[in-house]
């Protein structure tokens, strides 16, 4: 459709990203974590429990790599932050549909930062009865973590204190559909 608008159609080729990891890399890295998962829960009751929104990309390409029978589900949370910083207050914005209880569950991040978002979370799923809850985050920047006890079983990549973008993470919304892991070099232009 003509709009009129001047759209630029290659965004993929934003020259304010500077591409952190290839579709290739992170297709690679996501395939161990389902086997190593594959392995860990032979025999157990498996629900992955994805934190929507970033999560969706990781979470159904790692899904596709496990190779059990197992369920998932989706969680919605807003994190509040003190401009920039995160209070570690959590509003569920979207809750699972279907009890834990029993199940062994992971839950399914982008990425984590200062923690105190999945540090909520994981308190909150921690009185629902789950047999066992672990984390799996696609990339884990442990250089701001405010929690330092938080313990992440499966991570994709540990990166530096950067700001990324792609493979469902966002900046305003943006970006979450790059097939790629991409730093922005220029948060005002990008
Ligand atoms: P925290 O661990 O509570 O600080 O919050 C982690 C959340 O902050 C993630 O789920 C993302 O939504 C967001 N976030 C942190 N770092 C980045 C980044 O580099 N790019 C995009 N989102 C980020
Ligand atoms: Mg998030």
């Amino acid at each position: 459709m003509e709009t009129g608008i001047a759209m630029d159609h290659t965004e993929f080729k934003n020259p304010y990203l500077r591409t952190m990891f290839t579709e290739q890399q992170i297709a690679e890295r996501v395939e161990e974590l389902g086997k190593q998962i594959t392995a860990d829960y032979q025999g157990k009751r498996l629900v992955l429990v994805g934190v929507l929104k970033g999560s969706c990309v990781f979470m159904a390409d790692l899904m596709r790599h496990i190779d059990l029978p197992m369920e998932i589900d989706f969680m919605a949370v807003a994190s509040y932050k003190d401009g920039t910083v995160s209070t570690g207050d959590v509003e569920i914005l979207k809750d699972l549909t279907k009890p834990i209880r029993d199940k062994n569950v992971i839950v399914v991040e982008d990425i984590i930062d200062t923690g105190l978002t999945l540090t909520r979370l994981v308190d909150i799923l921690g009185t629902r009865g789950a047999k066992s809850i672990k984390l799996a985050t696609f990339l884990d920047k442990p250089e701001p973590r405010i929690n330092k006890e938080l313990k992440v079983d499966y991570c994709g990549f540990e990166i530096p204190n950067e700001f990324v973008v792609g493979y469902g993470l966002d900046v305003a919304g943006r970006f979450r559909n790059l097939p790629f892991i991409g730093v922005v070099t220029d948060p005002e232009k990008v």
